[in-house]
């Protein structure tokens, strides 16, 4: 599926060529429902072409203007709804080729005129926005969009309960097995001014309340080391807190393991286009041992499981790891560790059933942290570019 590790750029910077047509990938909502585009806005050229590539659950590319940012415009494309299912490994696409240099503003219309309007809740992508502190600038269009939700909420919940009931009914499942997980930790969307080494630019990512900011805590990052292995079934220590530019060295002890990417709705299933460092044999006698490295791209929650399944699965048996996960929602470390001993554990094994996993609801929110990604907007030329993230996709 389409990660969120994917679909973010740390400022994958890449200096584009004077001639070179650029490919842009850009995701349409996060793998689980949320209502973002990532990255939120490109800076192209024309003849460069944007593809669209779809995420759960059901959402659209519509053109607006700056005027009105959740309105259709007349003459504008519009993808239509693609409806996509958690955990889906097919992934529709729309693709969109830039005409010249003027700002082309999008919206997806998913609740359009509702309280659930996923514009209201800031889902706006755009091309050659202005720049920042422009009075068309990104921020300024995505504020507006913010606006327009924050009144239709307003007034939903003056006339009706309706919007919260249906939300509130919302049900997710497990992608096998069977389960009911609790939903994903709620993202706001927050625009942030960092300052790293004398070098300031301003970000808009999607946040996870309680989870860190998304923030680079230095040029290079901090070495998160994880011993695999060894006496125990285990990844040591279970889960990290880790920054963009981090990087998580996992060491393999005794035994045979592996770290592989997986999601929460899967946890013992590799995730398309996630990392897998496969199977590290280490002899009871080694003394040295072999490390595998992720760089950890932005503060989304990264799901890992060993894949071992000789002699009983592994991750079955709770070898599970996880980045940042958000440990004040329901999609905790432990709600993903018992779910994945739920769904490849013996239980599952001699098929007797078990409670579901359960979660408590997201609590703080006090916190504007965490992160989908980062979007640099350059004050010092710090072009926010993602592309040719295809191969990955
Ligand atoms: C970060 O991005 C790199 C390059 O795209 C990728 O190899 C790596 O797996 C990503 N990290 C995570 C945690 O997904
Ligand atoms: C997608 O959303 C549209 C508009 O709300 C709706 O008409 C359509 O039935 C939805 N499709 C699915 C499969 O949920
Ligand atoms: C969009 O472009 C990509 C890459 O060029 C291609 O793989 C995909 O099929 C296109 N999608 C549509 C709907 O034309
Ligand atoms: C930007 O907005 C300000 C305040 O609304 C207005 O006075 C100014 O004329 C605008 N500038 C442009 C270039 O539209
Ligand atoms: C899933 O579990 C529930 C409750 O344990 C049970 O009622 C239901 O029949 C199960 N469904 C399947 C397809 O096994
Ligand atoms: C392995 O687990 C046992 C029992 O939980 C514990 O006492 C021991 O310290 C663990 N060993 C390592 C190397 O973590
Ligand atoms: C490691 O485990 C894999 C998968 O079970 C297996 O194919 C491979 O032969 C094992 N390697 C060693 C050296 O035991
Ligand atoms: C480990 O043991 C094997 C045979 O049991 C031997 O061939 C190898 O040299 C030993 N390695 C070390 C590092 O002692
Ligand atoms: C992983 O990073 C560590 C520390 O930076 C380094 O010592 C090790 O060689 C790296 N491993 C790989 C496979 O690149
Ligand atoms: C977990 O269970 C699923 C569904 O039965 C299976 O496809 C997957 O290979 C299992 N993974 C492991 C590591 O046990």
């Amino acid at each position: 599926m389409l990660s969120l590790r994917n679909s973010l750029s740390l400022g994958l910077a890449i200096l584009s060529t004077v001639h070179a047509q650029t490919v842009w990938d850009v995701t349409v909502g996060g793998p689980n429902g949320e209502t973002v585009y990532s990255p939120t806005n490109i800076n192209a050229q024309p003849g460069d072409q944007v593809v669209f590539h779809f995420n759960p659950k059901n959402h659209t590319v519509t053109q607006s203007s700056f005027a009105e940012p959740c309105g259709k415009i007349e003459g504008g494309f519009d993808s239509g709804f693609n409806p996509v299912t958690v955990g889906a490994t097919d992934h529709p696409t729309f693709n969109f080729t830039v005409q010249d240099t003027n700002p082309v503003w999008v919206y997806c219309r998913q609740g359009a005129g509702t309280a659930a309007s996923h514009c209201g809740m800031g889902m706006v992508f755009a091309v050659n926005p202005g720049a920042d502190g422009s009075n068309n600038s990104f921020a300024n269009f995505q504020a507006k969009a913010l606006a327009e939700g924050a009144a239709l909420s307003s007034s939903a919940a003056a006339s009706s309960t309706v919007a919260s009931t249906s939300s509130a009914s919302t049900t997710y499942t497990a992608a096998y097995g069977n389960a009911t997980i609790p939903p994903p930790p709620t993202i706001v969307t927050v625009t942030d001014t960092i300052t790293l080494d004398g070098t300031t630019w301003t970000t808009t990512y999607g946040s996870y309340p309680g989870s860190p900011a998304p923030t680079p805590g230095s040029v290079t990052g901090t070495v998160h080391k994880v011993v695999v292995g060894g006496a125990n079934l285990t990844f040591d220590p279970p889960f990290v807190s880790a920054l963009p530019r981090d990087t998580i060295v996992f060491e393999f002890h005794q035994k045979n393991h592996s770290a592989t990417q997986s999601s929460f709705e899967a946890p013992c299933v590799h995730a398309d286009g996630g990392f897998n460092s496969g199977f590290n044999p280490v002899a009871d006698n080694a003394t040295t041992f072999p490390t595998f490295n992720v760089t950890v791209n932005d503060t989304a929650p990264v799901w890992v499981y060993c894949m071992q399944t000789t002699g009983g699965s592994h991750c079955g048996k709770g070898m599970v790891f996880a980045v940042n996960p958000v440990e004040t929602s329901g999609r905790s470390f432990e709600a993903f560790q018992s779910l994945a001993e739920k769904l490849n554990g013996t239980a599952a094994a001699s098929g007797s059933g078990s409670p579901s996993a359960s979660g408590s609801s997201p609590s703080s929110t006090s916190q504007d942290s965490g992160a989908l990604g980062l979007k640099a907007q350059g004050t010092l030329g710090l072009a926010a570019v993602s592309l040719v993230l295809g191969s990955l996709l």
